[in-house]
């Protein structure tokens, strides 16, 4: 089953192309990895399927429906969730209360809110440990753990992250990859955008190289990690052109 299905998707911003005419699919139980070097159009295009923008054309298709104009709200609560660039947790509250916040769709079920905070202390213990702690007094890779944490509360059939090894140690990459892993057994669908290739073509199946707001390159990981292209189209750049 196609989670995710784009076709012809473009999206600008005023004049300024974003991305121009992707095709991409992620199906069910997979993990795809989002490749390019910086301006690419990556973000863009994970916000395009949560809804924050609306692509000038193409579709967008979530287990075979049309996402159409459907609110970014909307597409939570139908199983789609999106970490976004630099975490976003809310720094003065709590674990537990950044928690909470991720549970959408249980405004009106106590016992559903418990059941998902249950299901996801369990799977994350380095969450119950802390789970009295203001936010904002984690480490960057524990952040980066609260929020797919978080995310993993809206009880997702798929989660799209942004770039979740930026600005982190090589130890605490490995514990936010552990981590990936650990939903993507779960069978939630990942859609996972990264610079650092060799680390993304690990645990992903498939993956698809974005260059200036194009796909360039698609097809099996194993397939990619010795293909010359995908260094052409990304690495002319250096690691420390992050932002
Ligand atoms: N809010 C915005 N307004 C105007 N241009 C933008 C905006 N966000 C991104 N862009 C442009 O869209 C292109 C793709 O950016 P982005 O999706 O952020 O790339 P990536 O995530 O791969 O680094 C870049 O040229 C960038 O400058
Ligand atoms: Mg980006």
């Amino acid at each position: 089953m196609r989670a995710l299905e784009l076709n012809g998707v473009s999206v600008y911003y005023g004049a300024v192309r974003g991305v121009e005419d992707v095709d991409l699919y992620v199906d069910e139980g997979e993990i795809v990895a989002l490749l390019g070097a910086n301006g690419a159009g990556k973000s863009t295009l994970l916000k395009a399927i949560s809804g924050i923008i609306h692509p000038r054309h193409g579709s967008i298709a979530f287990f075979g429906d049309n996402f159409g104009k459907l609110s970014a709200h909307r597409r939570v609560i139908q199983g789609l969730v999106h970490v976004p660039e630099g975490r976003r947790i809310f720094t003065t509250l709590t674990i537990g209360e950044n928690l909470e916040l991720g549970a959408y769709g249980t405004q009106r079920n106590r016992t559903e809110r418990a059941r998902r905070l249950n299901e996801v202390l369990g799977l994350f213990p380095l969450l119950q440990q802390h789970f009295q702690r203001l936010a904002g007094t984690l480490s960057g890779g524990e952040q980066q753990v609260l929020a797919i944490g978080r995310a993993m509360m809206s009880n997702p059939r798929v989660l799209m992250i942004d770039e979740p090894s930026l600005g982190l140690d090589p130890q605490k990459v490995d514990i936010v990859y552990d981590m990936l892993e650990e939903v993507a057994k779960l069978g939630t669908t990942v859609l996972l955008v990264e610079q650092n290739v060799s680390l993304a073509l690990e645990i992903a199946s498939r993956a698809y190289v974005l260059q200036q707001g194009s796909v360039v390159l698609s097809g099996p990981s194993a397939s990619l990690v010795d293909d010359s292209r995908l260094s052409d189209a990304y690495l002319g750049k250096s690691a420390d052109d992050h932002d």
